[in-house]
């Protein structure tokens, strides 16, 4: 994992608002209007969204819409309101892509409130709006270019808390294909649930009280991403996932799972990619039911109870790249054959919450290809320069430990590129950059711990040695005043004692390797420059 990835995963929901190009028409003084630049986590991509904002205002009703009739936007946002009613004037002559209604106490919902919105409605949020489901939705009827809805956190009224038949049916809603339905205090679904919106791709029925997998899910031969999480079920049987060849994305975390049959997840061999069974009193890897997923790429373990892990758990027909393993108190890593069928394939190791003392060595080098390791929250005092000893990482996240001092030939075997986290450990100084080899790192953070603004961190922040940014703060005497490693005027107090240091190194001409995810990176930060201005 490089550099890039890493900070595609970051920016993957940032959202950078600018006020500049989109004014509102003179309308309700309750709303503003702005242009939103939505970067999309995978693409190199964005999209300008127009966007009306009369959320959070108290408002009783909706305001007067008709001044946006001339005007094209895109989102509406009328969430945290004390809306009541919905009615067909509320939206008539406006266009509108996706609606906002969230936290509303509707009472009433007029049955032809969105006709108007029939052609353009791709995007309803109506969470947390105190709908009576049971009652039907009958307001949803026509919108036939509706692909998201989100349902959650409203009411089922019938004494078993069960989602009614045939709610969606006869709508017309073809184009459906993400449904939200968490939070109903929903007990089952009923046959007949999903009528009318066979075409799921995502479905989302997390923290219900669901006791056993929803058999009506097996209707949606198109899902690909099914959340469960927090939820009542107990096993996991035979032909779980019947039909489902589509499903990349199982969440079923936080159930009482303590069991799952060795043919649970039939059907799925050829699609899932990412399983999490985080929070499920398993005690042991479920080797049998995984073992045919040949796509499985990413798995959760977190909280279930493992501890010895034994040479074979993980032999099948997957080439994992991401496990989960935190949070598993009793956990041991005797067994150097604990990886054994995935030593040539992991790149991802998660290991937080272990109260370990020191890395496993013995078997994390065996992970030919392991690069990201998380071994947040453990027990280590300090890196000596034996610490990752026969490993090579690219991005080592070592945050909320208890690391007093850092010995730089701990990185002597390194690629040039790496990221460090060190965030909330018990450092004193970041001398350890001035020792390392020039541009060992891409980015170093050290937040959260007590540097001293000293004349060695004046070097290390100006030497150029890491190739990116250090990021932290540092106090300057037993007053805590503290300053940011960017603050400007760090600089200057600093430089009222000790001479400027200027970069010796340019890590980008010294790394011509990794040169493409430099420029990849440029690239990014002036396409964030251009949205911004
Ligand atoms: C919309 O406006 C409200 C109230 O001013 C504000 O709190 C909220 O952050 C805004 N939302 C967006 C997405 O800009
Ligand atoms: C919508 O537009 C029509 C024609 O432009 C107008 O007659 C009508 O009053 C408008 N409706 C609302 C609710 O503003
Ligand atoms: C996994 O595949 C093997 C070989 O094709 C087969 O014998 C076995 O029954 C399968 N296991 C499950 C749980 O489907
Ligand atoms: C589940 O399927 C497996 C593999 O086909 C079989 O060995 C096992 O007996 C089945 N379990 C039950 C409870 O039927
Ligand atoms: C794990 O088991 C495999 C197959 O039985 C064996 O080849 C391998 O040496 C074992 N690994 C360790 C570290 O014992
Ligand atoms: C962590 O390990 C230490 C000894 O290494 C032990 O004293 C302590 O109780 C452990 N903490 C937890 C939360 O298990």
């Amino acid at each position: 994992m490089v550099a890039w990835d890493l900070l595609r995963m970051l920016i993957s929901v940032t959202v950078v608002t600018t006020h500049a190009q989109f004014q509102c028409p003179d309308m309700a003084p309750h709303c503003t209007c702005s242009e939103r630049v939505a970067w999309w986590s995978l693409q190199l991509d964005y999209v300008k969204l127009k966007t009306v904002n009369c959320s959070h205002n108290k408002l009783a009703e909706i305001p007067d819409l008709s001044p946006l009739s001339e005007v094209s936007f895109d989102v509406l946002l009328l969430n945290n309101n004390n809306i009541k009613h919905l009615k067909r004037s509320n939206f008539a002559n406006i266009s509108v892509t996706e609606i906002v209604l969230r936290k509303n106490p509707l009472k009433q919902i007029d049955t032809d409130v969105f006709q108007d919105l029939a052609d353009d409605l791709q995007s309803l949020d109506m969470d947390s709006d105190r709908i009576k489901i049971d009652s039907g939705l009958p307001f949803l009827r026509g919108l036939h270019n509706l692909k998201v809805l989100d349902l959650g956190y409203n009411q089922l009224k019938n004494k078993f808390k069960s989602f009614p038949p045939g709610i969606f049916s006869g709508l017309n809603l073809k184009s459906l294909r993400t449904l939200t339905l968490q939070a109903l205090q929903m007990s089952r679904l009923d046959p007949g649930t999903f009528q009318g919106i066979e075409n799921l791709e995502q479905l989302d029925l997390s923290f219900n009280f669901l006791f056993e997998f929803p058999k009506e899910v097996l209707t949606l031969k198109n899902l690909k991403d099914l959340k469960l999480f927090t939820n009542d079920m107990g096993q996991l049987l035979n032909n779980t996932c019947k039909g489902l060849t589509k499903l990349r994305q199982l969440l079923i975390g936080v159930n009482e799972i303590e069991f799952i049959d060795n043919a649970a997840f039939r059907d799925l061999d050829n699609s899932i990619v990412e399983l999490n069974l985080y929070h499920n009193p398993l005690y042991k890897v479920p080797t049998e039911a995984i073992r045919n997923l040949t796509k499985l790429q990413s798995l959760s373990l977190v909280k279930t109870y493992l501890n010895e892990i034994e040479n074979g758990s993980f032999v099948g027909e997957y080439k994992l790249k991401e496990l989960h393993l935190d949070l598993n108190p009793d956990l041991t890593f005797d067994n150097e054959g604990m990886f054994y069928g995935i030593e040539d394939s992991l790149e991802v190791l998660y290991l937080r919450s272990l109260n370990l003392t020191q890395l496993p060595l013995d078997v994390l080098t065996r992970l030919e290809k392991l690069r990201y390791l998380d071994a947040s929250n453990n027990a280590f005092n300090n890196i000596d320069k034996h610490f990752f000893k026969g490993l090579h990482l690219s991005n080592i996240q070592l945050t909320w430990n208890k690391i007093k001092h850092v010995d730089h030939m701990a990185f002597q075997d390194f690629h040039k590129g790496v990221i460090l986290n060190l965030h909330h450990n018990m450092l004193s100084d970041i001398d350890f950059i001035l020792e390392v080899e020039a541009c060992t790192f891409d980015e170093v953070l050290v937040t959260g711990n007590s540097i001293k603004c000293d004349c060695p961190l004046e070097e290390a922040l100006n030497s150029g040695r890491v190739a990116w940014q250090v990021v932290g703060e540092c106090y300057v005497d037993e007053t805590d005043n503290r300053y940011d490693f960017k603050d400007p005027s760090l600089m200057k107090y600093l430089h009222t004692k000790c001479p400027k240091t200027s970069p010796k190194t340019s890590c980008f001409e010294a790394a011509p390797v990794s040169a493409s995810e430099h420029l990849k990176l440029m690239h990014f930060l002036y396409l964030l420059w251009c949205a911004l201005i």
